[in-house]
């Protein structure tokens, strides 16, 4: 039994808490300044709370600490979640592990090229150019959502009609791996499952019979060449490609233009100087980490920090409070567009670590820049915006802005 310390039931540490979710760094900070490896029991299911970058970047390097399914088998209404999670790399060990994320990785990487980074560009003018009459838009519907999933339906080759569905589905399945989950959450998740597991296997033999230009077009001439991924695998890779490839993107966009009017300095500095774009998306990746949390599970007996964690139990590791660490990161709560070196954990550290983060990296400068670039006078048109009520993934329910002069 591990030493339970009271301070996050002190600290009154609900995560879904509305003072939580519009501002969780305080209470990391001062989790962190108790001890960074901290056992919670206010969370379900309980779990060790890693918010030291130094151990948090350990844990994710070390094999000791492991994935493990996070879909409780109690249900049959989540079976065809519990599928997908076991045959998705990212809740997989070696060696499964490495051979699906070599496999994808080799049907993905050629896509990331020079005419990409052209469609993103085009794709984000063109979004903008729908809404510059109007003087004022919603970021996140009208811009931040859009342009990713535009993105990744070409990269998979997915049809962009079915654009409108993927939000819904990418929601619903992040709510299944989030703390903020329930009952209801996964049985809705069990539901969308089935639909998605269709809606690829309609896919593949279309694309087995015409393939094209596309990933998925090269997943399966990976699986059919090498025969090295079933089919089940290959349904859970595309789920993982098209919920990842967006949910997170879609933040990093939002989230950076947040910091970004709300400390005028910083936009006028990148406004002068565009080049500075590189670092400024580190330093919005590092501010408000679009995934704010992972987890592990000790498959041994294992010493961190001199805390002992037994066999068996849950790792929190908390991304963007790692990522707030003063011992990293002098003055941790600002935001510095020129911050070099910053080594934060916002894509993971170790053998799971993002396999599209230059796929994100790419599309957040293009997105962020031409903004900057097509839109002189921006502001903000409310002074809180909606936090999405998630706890592992941060990101903006909306963001109006205004752009008039
Ligand atoms: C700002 C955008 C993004 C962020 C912050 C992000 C963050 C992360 C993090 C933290 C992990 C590791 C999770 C863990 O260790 O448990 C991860 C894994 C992964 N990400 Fe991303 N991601 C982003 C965008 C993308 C995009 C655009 C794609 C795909 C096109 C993608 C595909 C993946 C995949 C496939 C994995 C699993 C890798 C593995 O298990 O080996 N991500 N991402």
């Amino acid at each position: 039994m591990p030493s339970v310390s009271k301070v996050g039931e002190r600290l009154g540490l609900n995560p879904l808490s509305p003072p939580f979710l519009e501002n969780p760094y305080p209470f990391y900070h001062e989790l962190r300044a108790t001890s960074p490896v901290h056992w919670l029991s206010s969370v379900q299911p309980e779990g060790w709370f890693i918010t030291g970058y130094k151990e948090a970047a350990a844990i994710l390097k070390d094999a000791r600490f492991e994935k493990r399914m996070r879909i409780p088998q109690i249900s049959q209404a989540y079976e065809p979640l519990v599928q997908i999670q076991k045959n998705m790399m990212l809740f997989q060990n070696p060696p499964d592990h490495t051979r699906l994320r070599t496999l994808t990785n080799k049907a993905l990487s050629p896509f990331i090229t020079g005419s990409l980074q052209l469609y993103i560009e085009e794709t984000a003018q063109e979004l903008l150019a729908q809404v510059k009459e109007a003087g004022t838009m919603d970021l996140i519907s009208d811009f931040a959502f859009p342009l990713p999933v535009l993105v990744i339906a070409k990269l998979l080759g997915v049809p962009a009609e079915d654009r409108a569905q993927f939000r819904e589905w990418a929601s619903v399945m992040v709510r299944t791996i989030d703390l903020s989950r329930t009952a209801t959450t996964l049985s809705a998740g069990g539901e969308m499952a089935h639909k998605l597991i269709d809606y690829f296997h309609c896919l593949f033999t279309q694309r087995r019979k015409h393939p094209q230009d596309d990933v998925i077009s090269a997943l399966l001439a990976v699986r059919e060449q090498e025969d090295k991924m079933n089919e089940e695998e290959l349904v859970a890779t595309c789920i993982l490609l098209l919920v990842a490839g967006h949910e997170t993107t879609v933040n990093l966009v939002g989230n950076g233009m947040l910091a970004l009017l709300r400390h005028p300095d910083q936009l006028h500095k990148l406004r002068e100087a565009p080049a500075l774009i590189s670092t400024a998306v580190e330093e919005f990746l590092r501010y408000e980490s679009p995934t704010q949390m992972t987890v592990r599970f000790a498959a041994e007996d294992v010493e961190i920090g001199n805390v002992l964690i037994r066999k068996d139990e849950q790792m929190y590791i908390v991304l963007g409070a790692a990522n707030r660490d003063p011992s990293v990161f002098p003055k941790p709560d600002q935001l510095d567009i020129t911050r070099n070196p910053n080594p934060h954990l916002a894509f993971g550290a170790g053998i799971h670590f993002c396999l599209g983060a230059l796929l994100a990296r790419m599309e957040a400068r293009i997105a962020i820049n031409t903004l900057l670039h097509q839109l002189p006078y921006l502001h903000l048109e409310s002074v809180t915006p909606q936090w999405r009520d998630l706890v592992g993934f941060r990101g903006l329910q909306s963001l109006p802005i205004s752009f008039m002069e």
